[in-house]
């Protein structure tokens, strides 16, 4: 079990070992177990196999990921130290290519470690950048939290997507964490959590954090959502992200399905996230969104559900266009597209 007295972290760096600590969150709800990786092969594999997963999550990993890469580097030459933590961020790049976190957790402390004359100075800036980040990481979801709980009606029902909690970021959570800051504020909150097919993060990882804060959690199949819609069982929808383009909120499969719905039912459907999501100077047309194996649809509870030499699409992210989008909560408040696209450039250049 999990510690009930310290806040849920999925990853956690050990500089002194040089370790990451996560949670195998692909063993959850049976098991809540622990892994290290000792070196950056086994941190890529965590985040391949989803053990290690969730776009703010990808983002701390990533940082902590070159920061293990310079403290365990073998070369004592600057120019060769920095080609080895090089390929490192080379290797955890092609993990996993939509969330764009994980690229901005990797590329901030790459800069830092490249910007360093000495190998040991590099090492110390490694550590501090990538604590930087996570740190970041959490203000930016409590901020989230704050600024989003302000949507929310006294009563409210809300329905989700995938996991968008604790376990996707350094803590606490970004739609997720709307609704934990709601709660706070005594907001009545009663959430629907898709099961989100084909790997349930819904089902597992969602309703699993939640039971655990207490919060009133009901798990319902992706497919049930327009029916509840039209029931009028569902006051607003909130889900995470991967990658905000200019004209789309790229997230996990199902979500765009949500957005139709809730625009059918004059639902509000808002997107959660923090500025280190924004892709803004790309469109949808330039993002790959990542296909995943044939295993994870043609089995399911250990049974073969797909005739062998049937063929599986299986793509983990869709795009909800812009305009389905009510609105999107961030640390610096809550923003439309493209209304605001000015506003969100400017923020981003200043930080
Ligand atoms: O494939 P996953 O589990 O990494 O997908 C995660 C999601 O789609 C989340 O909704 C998104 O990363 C936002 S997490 C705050």
């Amino acid at each position: 079990m999990q510690p009930s007295d310290t806040p849920l972290r999925p990853v956690i760096f050990y500089p002194d070992i040089p370790a990451i600590k996560f949670i195998a969150q692909t063993r959850l709800p049976e098991e809540y177990h622990e892994e290290t990786a000792h070196d950056i092969k086994r941190l890529a594999e965590a985040i391949r196999c989803l053990d290690i997963r969730g776009a703010p999550a990808l983002g701390v990993a990533g940082a902590y990921g070159i920061a293990l890469a310079a403290l365990t580097a073998t070369a004592s030459e600057p120019e060769k130290f920095r080609e080895e933590v090089s390929n490192a961020a080379d290797l955890l790049r092609s993990t996993r290519p939509t969330a764009v976190n994980l690229f901005y957790g990797i590329d901030r402390v790459l800069t830092a470690v490249l910007a360093e004359q000495t190998v040991s100075s590099a090492r110390e800036r490694a550590v501090s950048e990538a604590e930087e980040v996570a740190d970041d990481d959490s203000r930016t979801c409590h901020a989230i939290g704050e600024h989003g709980r302000n949507i929310l009606p006294p009563s409210c029902r809300i329905l989700t997507h995938c996991n968008a909690g604790a376990l996707a970021c350094r803590e606490w959570g970004t739609a997720l964490g709307v609704i934990r800051s709601g709660v706070q504020a005594g907001v009545k909150v009663q959430v629907y959590a898709c099961e989100t097919r084909p790997l349930l993060q819904g089902a597992r990882l969602t309703s699993w954090e939640l039971a655990q804060d207490g919060i009133d959690v009901t798990v319902i199949t992706d497919s049930m959502a327009a029916s509840l819609m039209r029931k009028g069982m569902i006051d607003v929808v909130i889900v995470g992200a991967d990658r905000i383009t200019k004209d789309a909120v790229f997230n996990k499969i199902g979500t765009y399905m949500h957005a139709v719905c809730a625009d059918a039912h004059h639902i509000p459907f808002y997107v959660a996230a923090p500025f280190s999501t924004f892709d803004e100077e790309s469109a949808e047309a330039d993002i790959i969104v990542e296909e995943r194996s044939r295993d994870e649809i043609a089995c399911f509870g250990g049974r073969k559900t797909i005739p062998d030499g049937v063929k599986v699409y299986n793509p983990a992210f869709d795009a909800t266009p812009v305009s389905l989008v009510t609105g999107i909560i961030t640390e610096h408040g809550i923003f439309r597209l493209p209304e605001d696209l000015s506003d969100i450039r400017a923020i981003r250049q200043r930080s």
